[in-house]
């Protein structure tokens, strides 16, 4: 559930009428729902503790949104931060997300970020592979520390919306086979400068069936009790993030309380554990839009007609990368039958094209649209790409908004650079 809903006529987020921004701040924009936000964490959180996980860590992707006042409205919450380099650690402490909340991955960490993390104390560094672990058991001895680890395991189930954000099987970079890091377990607990907590999987993105998280989970659940009986210690599993939301077309995501009443049941008697996720696009995905205007439409005699807005696969990347769907809605819907639109954008390149083929109803040049679904992986996905501003961020609370991310300027964009000495 989402607060983007028609009132009077035009498209809101929350009190806030979609064209009253663009008004203001232009266009593209995005636009984040504060009460969405808190809804998905508050049903996800609860959902969990209903099902008797105990007291669950729930540290939100920062890479589907990175912007620190969304990441300050989870951290209100309670919510932690799963982060995959220094930047959003450091993205995660300005939001006020608490170090002993913060959870490190990610397949190529550096010497200096595994300090800055140490330094800065965060619960746990989830480790990818032996080089790593022996990385950050030097670093940390240098340091004269000792660093809370989890293995980050990839348990060889396929999942997963896309090829591109498959991350469990076998043959992709992320984690270790399960009897690797049972080896990898034992040897860090041996070692002077980490102390293994627990496991760790992430085995895909925008998974909308429980029956692969099932096969994985019954494996972690099976290699922690191999390790318990090792005599290991295992404190914390880390059951990633990866559920999917409904983009429209897709078949419906399984609720959150489906997803917590399968885990129940996968690690029923399983105690003494500390259960962690990592939920990015399920929390920020349809909390967020893109607002963009209708540049013209291009009626080509020979049939085809595209939609040009003044938003591009620069401030969007996710359908010229993944073919993603994502439902379009007039900011302020005109009646009429509807028309067969392909909808682009400036760019030039082909590739800048969000979808073909597409019945929306009736648009004219200057009228407003919104893209559906882009909390997650949309602004955090931007770049410059043609010399285009990034899209400035805003965040709706109910009647208010803040601009939570300005557009800069053509000045900030240049002077970013600097000439060449022999210039
Ligand atoms: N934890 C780890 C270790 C991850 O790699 C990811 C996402 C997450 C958590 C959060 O997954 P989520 O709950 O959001 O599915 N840019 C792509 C998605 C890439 C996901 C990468 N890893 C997209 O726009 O679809």
């Amino acid at each position: 559930m989402n607060h983007f809903e028609l009132q009077g006529g035009e498209l809101t987020c929350e009190d806030v009428p979609l064209s009253a921004i663009a008004a203001e701040v232009g266009t593209p924009v995005y636009v984040y729902s504060s009460a969405t936000l808190e809804r998905h964490y508050t049903v996800l959180r609860e959902s969990l503790v209903d099902a008797g996980l105990g007291d669950p860590l729930i540290a939100f992707a920062v890479k589907a949104n990175s912007n620190v006042a969304v990441l300050r409205t989870l951290a209100q919450l309670g919510a932690g931060a799963d982060v995959v380099s220094e930047g959003e650690i450091r993205r995660a402490l300005a939001a006020g997300v608490p170090p002993e909340r913060i959870v490190f991955s990610g397949v190529g960490k550096t010497e200096a970020e595994v300090a800055f993390a140490m330094q800065t104390g965060v619960a746990e560094i989830n480790v990818e592979s032996e080089p790593e672990l022996h990385m950050v058991n030097g670093v940390a001895q240098l340091m004269g520390a000792r660093a809370a680890v989890a293995i980050r395991v990839n348990p060889d189930v396929a999942a997963g919306g896309h090829a591109k954000i498959s991350t469990g099987k076998a043959d992709n970079k992320f984690g270790v086979s399960l009897a690797e890091a049972e080896r990898l377990y034992a040897n860090a607990a041996n070692m002077a400068g980490v102390r293994p907590v627990g496991v760790a999987c992430h085995i895909g993105s925008q998974i909308t069936d429980l029956a692969p998280l099932e096969a994985a989970f019954g494996k972690m659940r099976s290699l922690v009790e191999r390790l318990r009986a090792e005599g290991h210690d295992v404190e914390r599993l880390d059951l990633g993030g990866g559920l999917g939301v409904p983009y429209f077309n897709q078949p419906e995501p399984p609720a959150p309380a489906a997803y917590a009443a399968m885990i129940a049941r996968t690690m029923q008697g399983l105690d003494d554990i500390q259960y962690a996720f990592e939920p990015g696009r399920m929390i920020a995905a349809n909390a967020g839009v893109l607002v963009a205007r209708v540049l013209h439409v291009n009626a080509r005699p020979e049939g085809r007609r595209f939609l040009v807005l003044d938003a591009a696969m620069n401030d969007l990347l996710r359908p010229a990368m993944y073919d993603a769907y994502h439902d379009i809605r007039p900011v302020k819907p005109r009646d009429g039958d509807p028309v067969i639109y392909d909808v682009v954008g400036p760019v030039c390149e082909t590739g800048d094209t969000f979808t073909r083929d597409r019945a929306l109803p009736p648009l004219e040049a200057g009228d407003l649209i919104a893209f559906m679904s882009a909390g997650a992986y949309g602004a955090a996905m931007a770049s410059e790409y043609n010399s285009r501003l990034l899209a400035p961020e805003v965040l709706v609370r109910g009647a208010e908004w803040a601009i939570v991310r300005p557009r800069p300027s053509y000045d900030d964009m240049l002077g970013r650079e600097r000439p060449a000495p022999w210039f």
